[in-house]
């Protein structure tokens, strides 16, 4: 039996993670769950799986989760404090499942323990890149990505070594509108962008998914991950989500992984990792798929890969900017306050109009952050 604690239980990770652990309850043992502040839902979790303590991040809906645990003898706990304590709490898997930077200070806290840490929170490690890889080494964490992608590089190098790899190629599904024209684009709404193709997600990824800033915070994420240099990461737009990432040795082998477009196979690599198993996912029929196709991404309609890369070429803190600005230029798109164009458009803003130095603390990158994001809103709603 091995302890995990789930940060972001109830989103579209969290609830995923929770259904490969609910099939096989002999060999997990929940120590936390946390959730922002959906305490019915983190409550009803926390009580299925016996969990050791459940936390909510917005205080505020604290009463809420206590009367729903009450004569449940778990813990109930609040605020962004008691998140990152909680987090600190030995388990020996971690799945960081936050959206953004909040989930930050409690994957940090979760690294310091030197355990296995499984990485769906691309954000945090967008935001603090040298930081928390440093942070990595120090503590002598395992660091294993649930992004699909990067999950399926991870797979792919273990078919060689890291110094042979030629290319490390990212596939992309282009999103809700990979095929709509300029003129389009400006007006998609929320609704939309939503929308995604081939995978069920929650709304931020979801929107960063149709601008294509989900496959530059992906850049971002590779780089840190996979120690080749920019010059060796590329992406390549993939509609049919079947092939989840490749990498090319300098024999001119390609391995690729492919899959379903379900996030519950990355999940359970990580789970399971060095071994394997069981999903209920549905076998991969390529005969019903029929063809896989590819194209080069196209940055003048999507522009934001081509500003990924570049934080990711600039280092320091220009991906934590990137970061910050995308999330607020988001959060002000799904609440209709934004056109779609105008996420990537503000980003490229926020990054010409403030440049701090390198962060070396964790301390730092969220100064970084939350100074990025007032920024950010100030620009949005001048005054
Ligand atoms: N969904 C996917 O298929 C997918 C694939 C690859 C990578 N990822 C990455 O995985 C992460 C989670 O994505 P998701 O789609 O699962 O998101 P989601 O469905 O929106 O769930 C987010 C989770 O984080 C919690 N949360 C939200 N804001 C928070 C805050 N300020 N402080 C603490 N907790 C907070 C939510 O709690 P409440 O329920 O209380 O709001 C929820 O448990 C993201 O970084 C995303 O990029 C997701």
């Amino acid at each position: 039996m091995r302890t995990i604690s789930i940060l972001g239980a109830t989103g579209s990770i969290g609830t995923s993670t929770l259904d490969l652990i609910r099939r096989a309850p002999e060999r997990w043992k929940v120590v936390a769950l946390s959730a922002n502040g959906n305490a019915a839902e983190l409550a009803k979790l926390a009580r299925e799986f016996s969990a050791e303590i459940a936390v909510v991040a917005d205080e505020t809906a604290l009463p809420a989760l206590r009367e729903a645990l009450a004569g449940s003898g778990i813990e109930a706990a609040g605020g962004q404090g008691a998140l990152t304590e909680a987090a600190a709490r030995p388990a020996e898997v971690t799945v960081a499942a936050i959206v953004g930077c909040a989930g930050l200070a409690p994957t940090m806290a979760a690294i310091a323990r030197g355990r296995t840490v499984a990485l769906a929170n691309k954000e945090s490690l967008v935001s603090a890149g040298e930081v928390m890889m440093g942070a990595v080494r120090a503590s002598g964490a395992t660091l294993l990505p649930i992004d699909s992608e990067h999950n399926a590089i991870f797979q792919c190098l273990a078919g060689g070594a890291i110094e042979d790899v030629r290319w490390i190629t990212l596939t992309a599904s282009g999103g809700p509108f990979r095929d709509w024209p300029l003129e389009r684009l400006h007006g998609a709404t929320p609704a939309e962008a939503v929308k995604h193709p081939n995978w069920s997600m929650g709304a931020k990824i979801s929107v960063d998914s149709a601008t294509m800033m989900n496959k530059g915070l992906e850049f971002i994420e590779a780089f840190h991950l996979f120690p080749v240099g920019t010059e060796r990461l590329r992406i390549i737009v993939h509609p049919q989500s079947v092939v989840h990432s490749m990498v090319e040795y300098r024999d001119g082998s390609t391995l690729a992984q492919l899959g379903p477009s379900d996030m519950r196979v990355p999940i359970a690599s990580a789970l399971a990792w060095p071994a394997r198993m069981d999903t209920p996912c549905a076998p991969l029929d390529l005969a019903a798929i029929g063809e896989l196709t590819f194209r080069a991404p196209d940055e003048v309609r999507f522009p934001a890969t081509r500003l990924a890369r570049e934080a990711a070429a600039a280092g320091g803190a220009v991906p934590a900017v990137l970061n910050a600005a995308n999330e607020i230029a988001v959060a002000a798109f799904l609440a209709g306050k934004l056109a779609f164009t105008r996420i990537a458009a503000q980003v490229e803003d926020t990054l010409g109009r403030y440049a701090p130095p390198v962060p070396i603390s964790l301390a730092d990158v969220i100064a970084v952050d939350a100074e990025a994001r007032a920024r950010t809103r100030e620009m949005l709603e001048p005054v």
